[in-house]
This record gives structure tokens, C-alpha cells and sequence, in this order.
């Protein structure tokens, strides 16, 4: 058996009040409709095509990289409309998946289990239904002796039928050739005028074809996100999904409720991670990590048994066994190998540091290069910018700045040399050397001594 799915995400998605197309709108880090093409692909389904209309080059091009076939819908005349997009790209004795993008809470599991029921039924058609406290707003299923009748929308329901509380997900699974040959006589006399997709259910049950239905448990997966509230409550859910397979893969969280952390985010064995902190992006924390409390992480790679309290990582690498803040702030491609010290209010830019130095409080390093076992003094800066273009600072090993130092770049300071504290360093120091750049301390007595200050 060979299969094939389609998304449609045409449509604008009024609702959400947005210059952003609909399925665009994240949800912990991901584009809605990226956890729609992941739940296919966990299904075994690679032949992907999104129906694009509304936004279509932002949708284009944020989904380069998933390996989709993209077919425009020029007009949104409806979701049988959309379908029809597709035909020319789809081969008609595949089992075709139909979805849409604004459902980011389905799982690859359901659609495992509507493809086998879909075959089991020996169906042309199968929808995935469910059973809804508050079925307002979705597509009933109306169901006859021998399976489904027909599916009437909310805006066509007559007082009884919108008592009904199964209604359609929006999601099914036919054989590809049936429903596009369906959809050809499919008419757009409704309260909307619009080409629905469901009115392909009838037309093959009349044609003598299996239509089955299959109702989900789990109501959750099936929300689909029509505003910004629905928006939050997925968002939560998908973080708390996140969050429980971390720890049933050994990530203690202390406070799952106030934790934040992406579906792209990688947490090795027994990492502790403590409350208020935001981790997000591509990034990926070994073992035995430290992590927080109020912490936000983004895009960096965090080696093994490092602590981070109170600090913001942004793009940049930390070796193993490395001890990070209170209050550091590590900026874009700060590289720093193992073991070594970054302390309080010490913020680090597009730097290396090599492994044992320490950056213990008040300093700001950039573009700089420091060797192993580098210590710098409190409150030491280096001077990056004259203006117009950023230099190169080089700390080779064992080097000990004192506190306070001004090194204005580009200068480099040989191996195991010293700074005295307050010096303003513009030359190059050479190796095993003491540099220090200060006026001698003068001590000028008081002229009157009864009256200090004076
Ligand atoms: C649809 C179903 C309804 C079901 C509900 C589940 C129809 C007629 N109705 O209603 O039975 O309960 O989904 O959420 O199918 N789209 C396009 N082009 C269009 C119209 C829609 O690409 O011309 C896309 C939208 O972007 C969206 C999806 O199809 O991703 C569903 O469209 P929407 O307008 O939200 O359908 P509903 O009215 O919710
Ligand atoms: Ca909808």
C-alpha cells in the first residue's frame, strides 16, 4: 500500500487578527502546521503536499526544508475546493491522508490507527470523528443504519442536528482516485457557497462504496486553532506533552508549570532543571546539567555536568563541567571549553575560552581569544570597538589580568603574563611579563589640618 497526504492551509485564518498567515503561528518554538507535517511523517508518510493560498511565500519558504509539494489554491471557494488543487500531484491508486494545517495537537498515532481502521473497513472514505461536550462550530456526523449519512456544517444545521455532539475533525482517509472522481460532482449550494470536502461522503455511499467513520478518544489531538486563545491552551498542551517525555527519559523538572521549553530541545540524563526558566530553539544540554532557576536559553549547545543559575545564553557553546553566572550573559558565539568559570554580571561575546580559564564577576569580553587557566580581574573590559570596526583580543595560557584592566584591542598578552590591577593596556605584552600602565600614586598633604575637607 502506498500512501500520500495532503494538508490544506489555504485559508487566512480571520480569526486570529494577524498579518500572519494561520498555520505560520507558533506553537513552543514551531509553526502550527509543522507539528501537522510531523505527525504525518511519524505515520510513515512522505509524500507531503501543502495546499497554500493565503501567505503562500511566507509558508513556501518557512517550510523549505520539510520536503512538501506545494499547490497553490488561488481562490478559498472551500475545502473540497482545495482538495481538487491537488489531484494532478496525487496518484490515484494511492491512500490518501486529507488534514488541515491549523491542527497541531494530532499525534502520528492517530492517523497509525485511522489508516489500519481505514483498511480493516476495506472504506473508500474513513473520517476521524469525536464526541464533543461543546460541539459548536465543527461539522456533525449524521449517521444512518449502515454507517454515515452525511456530515452537515454548524451554519447548515437544522436545532436537532446541532444537538448532535459527534462532529468531524476535519480529518480523513480515502483512496485517492475515488474522492477526486466524487469531487468533480461536488456543488457549492450552502449557507457558505463554498465547495466543502465533506460532500464527497455522500456521493460515494451512494455509489455503492464503504464510508466509514472512526471516532477518536483522546479529544485533545483533534482542536483545531481558529484564534489566539485556542492558540495558548495548544500551546500549553504541547509543552506539557514536551515536558512529560523529558522526564520519562530521565530530565527532572521541578516545575513543569513554570518551565518553558520547545519541541526542538534536546535534555540529557539526569539534567535538573528548576523553575522559571525558558529553554528554546535548537538547543540541545547534556548530562547531569544545572539548570536555572530563571534561566532563558536559546540556539546553544550545553556539554555535561555544567550549572547555569540566573543567565541568559543566547547562540553560543559550553563546554563540559562549566559554571555559569548568577547574572551572566552569553551572547552569540561565546565558546567556552571545559571547565571554566563565568561569573556575575561578566557578559561575552564571539569569544573562545579556553578550558580552565575563569571570568569570575563584572567584565565584559569580545571578540577575544583566551587560552587555558586565563583568570580575569573583576570589572576588566576589553576595549572591541574604536568606532568603526571590532579587534581582536589574545590571552595566551596562564595569563592573570588584574582587576580592572582596560585591554584595548586589537592587543595580545603572551603566555603567563600579568596586568596590574587599573591599567589601560594598548601594547602587546610579551610572555612571562608584567605589564602595568598607571601614574605612580602621589600622596599631597592638606594645607589645613583642623579642618579636614578643606
Ligand atoms: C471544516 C469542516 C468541518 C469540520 C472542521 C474541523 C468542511 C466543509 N468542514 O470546517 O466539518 O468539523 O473543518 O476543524 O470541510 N482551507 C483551504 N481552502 C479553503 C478553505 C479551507 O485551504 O478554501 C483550509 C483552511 O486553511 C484550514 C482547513 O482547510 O486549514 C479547514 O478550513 P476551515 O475553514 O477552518 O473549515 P471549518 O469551517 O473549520
Ligand atoms: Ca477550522
Amino acid at each position: 500500500m502506498s500512501y500520500s497526504a495532503v494538508i490544506l492551509a489555504a485559508g487566512k485564518g480571520v480569526r486570529m487578527h494577524s498579518q500572519i498567515p494561520k498555520v505560520l503561528h507558533r506553537v513552543a518554538g514551531k509553526p502550527m502546521v509543522w507539528y501537522v507535517i510531523k505527525a504525518v511523517k511519524e505515520a510513515g508518510i512522505d509524500d507531503i503536499t501543502l495546499v497554500v493560498g493565503h501567505g503562500r511565500k511566507l509558508v513556501e519558504e518557512t517550510l523549505a526544508d520539510e520536503n512538501l509539494r506545494f499547490v497553490v489554491q488561488e481562490q478559498q471557494l472551500g475545502t473540497g475546493h482545495a482538495l481538487m488543487q491537488a489531484q494532478s500531484s496525487i496518484n490515484p491508486a494511492h491512500t490518501l491522508v486529507v488534514l488541515a494545517g491549523d491542527t497541531p495537537l494530532l499525534q502520528g498515532k492517530t492517523l497509525k490507527e485511522l489508516l489500519n481502521y481505514h483498511q480493516q473497513q476495506q472504506a473508500r472514505a474513513t473520517v476521524l470523528s469525536a464526541v464533543l461536550p461543546d460541539p459548536y462550530g465543527y461539522g456533525r456526523i449524521i449517521r444512518q443504519a449502515d454507517g454515515l449519512e452525511r456530515i452537515v456544517e454548524e451554519k447548515d444545521a437544522s436545532p436537532e442536528e446541532k444537538e448532535i455532539a459527534e462532529i468531524n475533525t476535519g480529518m480523513y482517509c480515502f483512496q485517492a482516485g475515488a474522492v477526486f472522481s466524487a469531487l468533480s460532482r461536488v456543488e457549492c449550494s450552502n449557507a457558505q457557497g463554498e465547495y466543502y470536502l465533506t460532500d464527497v461522503l455522500p456521493l460515494l455511499q451512494q455509489d455503492g462504496h464503504n464510508v466509514a467513520v472512526l471516532a477518536v478518544d483522546e479529544i485533545d489531538q483533534i482542536h483545531g486553532i481558529n484564534n489566539r486563545v485556542q492558540l495558548s491552551q495548544a500551546e500549553a498542551i504541547i509543552r506539557q506533552r514536551h515536558n512529560r517525555d523529558l522526564m520519562k527519559n530521565g530530565v527532572t523538572i521541578m516545575a513543569p508549570e513554570t518551565t518553558f521549553i520547545d519541541s526542538t530541545v534536546k535534555i540529557g540524563l539526569d539534567t535538573v532543571i528548576y523553575p522559571f526558566t525558558i529553554i528554546e530553539g535548537q538547543t540541545t544540554i547534556g548530562e547531569n546539567c544545572t539548570i536555572g532557576p530563571y534561566t532563558r536559553i536559546n540556539d546553544a549547545f550545553i556539554g555535561n555536568h555544567v550549572v547555569i543559575e540566573s543567565s541568559r545564553i543566547k547562540e553560543a557553546r559550553i563546554g563540559n563541567y562549566c559554571n555559569i553566572g548568577p547574572y551572566a550573559y552569553l551572547r552569540p558565539e561565546a565558546d567556552l571549553h571545559e571547565n571554566v568559570k563565568v561569573g556575575d554580571f561578566v557578559e561575552i561575546k564571539k569569544s573562545v575560552i579556553g578550558s580552565g580559564s575563569k571570568i569570575p564577576h563584572l567584565s565584559y569580553v569580545g571578540d577575544s581569544l583566551l587560552g587555558k587557566n586565563v583568570n580575569i580581574g573583576a570589572g576588566t573590559i576589553t576595549c572591541n570597538y574604536d568606532g568603526k570596526n571590532k579587534h581582536r583580543t589574545i590571552l595566551e595560557d596562564g595569563v592573570f589580568i588584574g582587576s580592572n584592566t582596560n585591554l584595548v584591542a586589537p592587543v595580545t598578552i603572551g603566555e603567563n603574563s600579568v596586568t596590574g590591577a587599573g591599567s589601560t593596556i594598548a601594547h602587546d605584552v610579551p610572555a612571562h611579563t608584567l605589564a602595568v600602565e598607571r601614574a605612580e600614586q602621589k600622596h599631597i598633604r592638606k594645607t589645613n589640618k583642623n579642618n579636614p575637607g578643606k
